[in-house]
């Protein structure tokens, strides 16, 4: 009896384990990275978030080389223009920004910063084949800054042992789960990672990641993890909204 309680799955949608979540991590405003491509794929965007419970969003798009012209500056201009588009639809939209810790990140630090909504973290992440030889020079420039960083999806840097997780705990990084690595959205390899550090304790926010409407319909049409799971995730969505409260 206890395995079948421990192996158990569940649909997260069906079971609504993303009623009233506020989602920190997606990838919204049209066509400034990898993200929605247009004003009515943002809308498709919002309104099918809303419909598996998503109540809240902060839009997080990339900062980093490959996207030159976002800054916090043109972002936040870029929100300005999208917002009076989306005034109709019942969820409200902030902003902050997904840094990528490579050399061009410290020039940013001089400007002004694109925490995540109103609050003092600053979502950062490091490529998926290594970290910068100066990662904790950049993560100790975060902390100097003013801002805590918050590390998107730990699980999906496979590079990364247990002994660098500690470490990046130590130095003052929270770690943001990304919910569908458990659901086996990024492979078996990615969600046994989360798996471990969700049962470790490591995670103290989630997000969904989410960037365009075709995948983000097919990740929520088949969404499965272990039910056990669902005290941890809704703990790390009260985190998610107590940094807006
Ligand atoms: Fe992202």
């Amino acid at each position: 009896m206890w395995w079948f309680a421990k192996h158990k799955k569940v649909d997260i949608v069906a079971a609504g384990w993303l009623e009233g979540m506020t989602d920190i991590h997606c990838h919204l405003i049209p066509a400034v990275d990898d993200g929605s491509r247009s004003l009515d794929e943002t809308r498709q965007l919002l309104e099918t978030m809303r419909s598996v419970g998503i109540r809240r969003v902060v839009t997080t798009p990339h900062i980093y080389r490959r996207y030159p012209n976002n800054d916090s500056n043109t972002l936040q201009q870029e929100l300005e223009r999208l917002l009076p588009n989306l005034a109709d639809l019942d969820i409200p939209l902030m902003l902050g920004a997904e840094h990528m810790l490579d050399e061009g990140f410290e020039a940013h630090l001089a400007k002004p910063l694109l925490t995540l909504g109103n609050s003092n973290y600053l979502l950062v992440e490091t490529s998926f084949v290594g970290a910068p030889l100066d990662l904790y020079r950049l993560i100790q420039g975060v902390i100097s800054a003013g801002a805590i960083p918050m590390l998107a999806h730990p699980e999906r840097y496979l590079y990364m042992n247990d002994a660098e997780y500690s470490r990046l705990r130590a130095a003052g990084c929270a770690f943001q789960l990304n919910l569908f690595s458990l659901t086996g959205m990024y492979g078996e390899q990615v969600a046994q990672r989360a798996r471990q550090l969700l049962e470790r304790g490591l995670y103290s926010f989630v997000g969904t990641d989410t960037h365009r409407i075709e995948r983000f319909r097919k990740t929520i049409s088949s969404a499965k993890t272990y039910a056990r799971y669902e005290e941890p995730i809704r703990a790390l969505m009260s985190r998610n909204d107590s940094l807006f409260t």
